[in-house]
């Protein structure tokens, strides 16, 4: 039974999100910037004799059919009409419903991954369509670093790549359900779209050069439903952050420092408030390939 290197599955956040109008489908159309981040989950991918088995070192992954990562083999499996299997091991350490694209980062890495174990020859086209059809989040997970997102955020395009040394992720250690953030905005609806591609790119021109026209239009709704995100917003923001914001559909905030010594110190004031919180650093597209199989 062959296996691969271990891998590096990376979490994601949002520069900026705008969400324009609900769809037909049900789904957003939203405009939005992913960047790849340092945090990381670390998959063990190894053959098995035909069965696809997921193990987690956090007990509240599921295990069974519904993993992202167990779909994502199935899915590889039945679109290349092989019979074979993997076992899956996921050392979690990005939060879970965070708004960091865990569960969809690992998809990405397992289908990546197992392209290699089995040997897998596929479209580039079919395999985006298998990513897609896994979650709104999953194709970028294929690309990393810096890039646009639209449609539902699925279409994905690596745009000029931008570099961070000093961010601090912080989370108030509870999940918000993604299609709860989505259904709440749908009842302020703004049927006109406010933005659209270029407003998007320009955000995007200003990521370096803080502060921006960024923003996420989830934000205020989920803020407003859990103030213990509100306020580690602001505490971030008081400890010197030249910026900060929701990242998806949070709980996850994260903040923009100058330098290492304001980063650390306020990662140690988050932790001593109850917060969870891990200094971090963008991940460009050359460096997320380069250092996805360790
Ligand atoms: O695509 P994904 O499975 O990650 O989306 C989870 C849920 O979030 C969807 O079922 C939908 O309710 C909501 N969503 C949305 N518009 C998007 C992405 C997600 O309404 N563009």
């Amino acid at each position: 039974m062959s296996e691969v290197p271990p891998l590096n599955s990376y979490a994601k956040i949002n520069w900026t999100l705008d969400v324009l109008f609900k769809r037909d489908d049900g789904y957003h159309e939203l405009r939005t910037i992913y960047q790849t981040v340092s945090l990381h989950d670390t998959l063990g991918i190894t053959e098995t004799g035909g069965a696809i088995e997921i193990v987690c070192t956090d007990p509240r992954v599921p295990c069974d059919e519904t993993n992202l990562a167990y779909k994502a083999a199935e899915s590889l499996r039945d679109a290349a009409g092989i019979a074979r299997g993997a076992r899956i091991e996921i050392e979690k350490r990005i939060p879970i419903a965070a708004g960091l694209g865990g569960g969809s980062s690992n998809a990405a890495s397992t289908l990546l991954a197992l392209i290699k174990l089995w040997k897998v020859e596929i479209d580039e086209r079919d395999l985006i369509r298998i990513a897609a059809s896994l979650g709104s989040d999953v194709p970028f997970f294929l690309i990393g670093g810096t890039a646009l997102g639209v449609g539902r955020g699925e279409e994905v395009y690596p745009i000029e790549q931008v570099h961070f040394e000093h961010l601090l992720l912080v989370n108030p250690g509870f999940a918000v359900s993604t299609r709860d953030a989505y259904e709440k905005l749908s009842r302020l609806t703004r049927p006109e779209a406010a933005s659209n591609i270029p407003f998007t790119l320009l955000a995007a021109k200003g990521i370096s050069g803080l502060p921006l026209v960024a923003k996420n239009d989830l934000e205020e709704i989920v803020l407003a439903a859990h103030p213990e995100i509100a306020e580690g917003k602001g505490w971030v923001l008081r400890l010197g952050a030249r910026h900060a914001l929701m990242s998806g559909s949070g709980a996850t905030v994260f903040g923009v420092f100058d330098n290492s010594q304001m980063t650390e110190r306020a990662e140690a004031e988050m932790r001593g408030a109850g917060y969870w919180a891990q200094r971090v650093r963008s991940v460009d597209a050359r460096e997320y390939h380069a250092t996805m199989f360790q």
